[in-house]
């Protein structure tokens, strides 16, 4: 499976990054976001949301789990699942509802969701370097490799 390195220097950086896999996702799929408290999933996502058409506020969902986006025809859903107790608790919030149609999911601290969660397409890892990020983009089947393929090409 394909992998891509990135470095985001600053926080514009990582949302214009954000912007490029929203882009190449064409607003399908699920990405895992994995990395410490304060690594910058959250802005990456607003990045991703916001290139996929959202204008306005992209919040962090650490205690709703899923913030829900309509954009156009366009669906996101973006969740944060830091403070699930058990993988279940998943379940009842219906997620094969959010998995099984046409929409983008990204998933913070999906490892609490494991066992649960559908397989991603791609995941993402982000580490601090110096001031700014290191991404490393890891594909997970055919639609993540496409994904890598556009977004190392810039096509
Ligand atoms: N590429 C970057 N370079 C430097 N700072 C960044 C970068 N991306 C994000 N940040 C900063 O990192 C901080 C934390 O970001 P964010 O809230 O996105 O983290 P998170 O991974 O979602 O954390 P949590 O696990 O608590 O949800 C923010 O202050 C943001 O401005
Ligand atoms: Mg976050």
């Amino acid at each position: 499976m394909s992998e891509l390195e990135l470095f985001a220097a600053d926080e514009e950086a990582m949302l214009v990054f954000g912007a490029r896999i929203a882009e190449v996702s064409g607003g399908n799929g699920l990405i895992y976001l994995h990395g410490d408290l304060g690594a910058g999933k959250t802005t990456l996502s607003r990045g991703i949301i916001r290139g996929l058409g959202h204008v306005g506020a992209v919040k962090s969902p650490t205690f709703t789990l899923v913030e829900p986006y309509e954009i156009g025809a366009l669906r996101a859903f973006h969740f944060d699942l830091y403070r699930l107790v058990d993988a279940e608790e998943l379940e009842y919030l219906g997620i094969r509802d959010y998995f099984d149609g046409d929409a983008l999911c990204l998933v913070e601290w999906p490892q609490r969701g494991a066992g649960v969660l559908p397989k991603a397409d791609m995941d993402i890892t982000i580490t601090p370097r110096g001031a700014g990020r290191a991404l490393r983009l890891q594909a997970q089947g055919e639609r993540g490799n496409a994904w890598c393929a556009a977004l190392a090409t810039g096509t």
